[in-house]
């Protein structure tokens, strides 16, 4: 039987009740048959410096060599600011280092985000010119924008709303296919 693709996805935010992180669970649960996601938090991540970028702190080099060891990334934003979080730009910023170095080169992606009235449309644009820079082939459709936030998950961090959930399925079954199209 051939290994599953393996899908490693990472949220932008450290909140306990993050609705990001939610929705990255959820996708966890919607993965296809022939496929896996694996989780990693960016909660270990030390600021960047450049200082250190050839001999990382160990848990930048545990989390490259999660994303290297990946056929795929699943990236889930929150919008701060009109921009992703400085927490995901960090973790970004690590992985693409040093120069000729990138885990991140060539590697494919996928991006959903949860927020307020825009859904972090504004933060998934930003975010798709870094990956632009850093030639990721990121996957155009469908695009996932979770509005409105409190309306969709519980207190718990469950989701509620089954639009949302056939959007993040769709989503991670896209991304299979799309991760299908890129193997080596
Ligand atoms: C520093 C900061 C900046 C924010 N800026 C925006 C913003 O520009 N646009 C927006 O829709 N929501 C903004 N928000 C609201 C967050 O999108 C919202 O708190 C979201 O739930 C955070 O994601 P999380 O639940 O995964 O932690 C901001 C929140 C913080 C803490």
């Amino acid at each position: 039987m051939p290994s599953p693709i393996h899908i490693l996805g990472f949220a932008g935010s450290l909140r306990k009740n993050s609705y990001n992180r939610a929705a990255l669970k959820i996708a966890q649960e919607l993965v296809p048959e022939g496929a896996e996601l694996e989780i990693v938090t960016l909660d270990e991540l030390p600021l960047f410096n450049q200082d250190y970028e050839n001999d990382e702190p160990s848990a930048v080099r545990s989390f490259k060599e999660k994303i290297h060891q990946a056929d795929s990334l699943l990236i889930v934003t929150p919008e701060y600011n009109y921009s992703t979080s400085g927490v995901l730009k960090n973790a970004i910023d690590w992985a693409s280092r040093p120069t000729g170095k990138s885990v991140l080169e060539g590697k494919p992606a996928a991006l959903m985000g949860v927020g307020g009235r825009f859904g972090t449309v504004r933060a998934q644009q930003h975010l798709r010119q870094t990956f632009l820079y850093l030639n990721m082939p990121v996957l155009l459709k469908p695009e996932v924008h979770v509005m409105a936030a409190w309306e969709k998950f519980d207190n718990n961090g469950n989701l509620t709303d089954d639009k949302t959930r056939e959007q993040i399925q769709a989503l991670v079954e896209a991304l299979v296919q799309w991760t299908k199209r890129f193997a080596k």
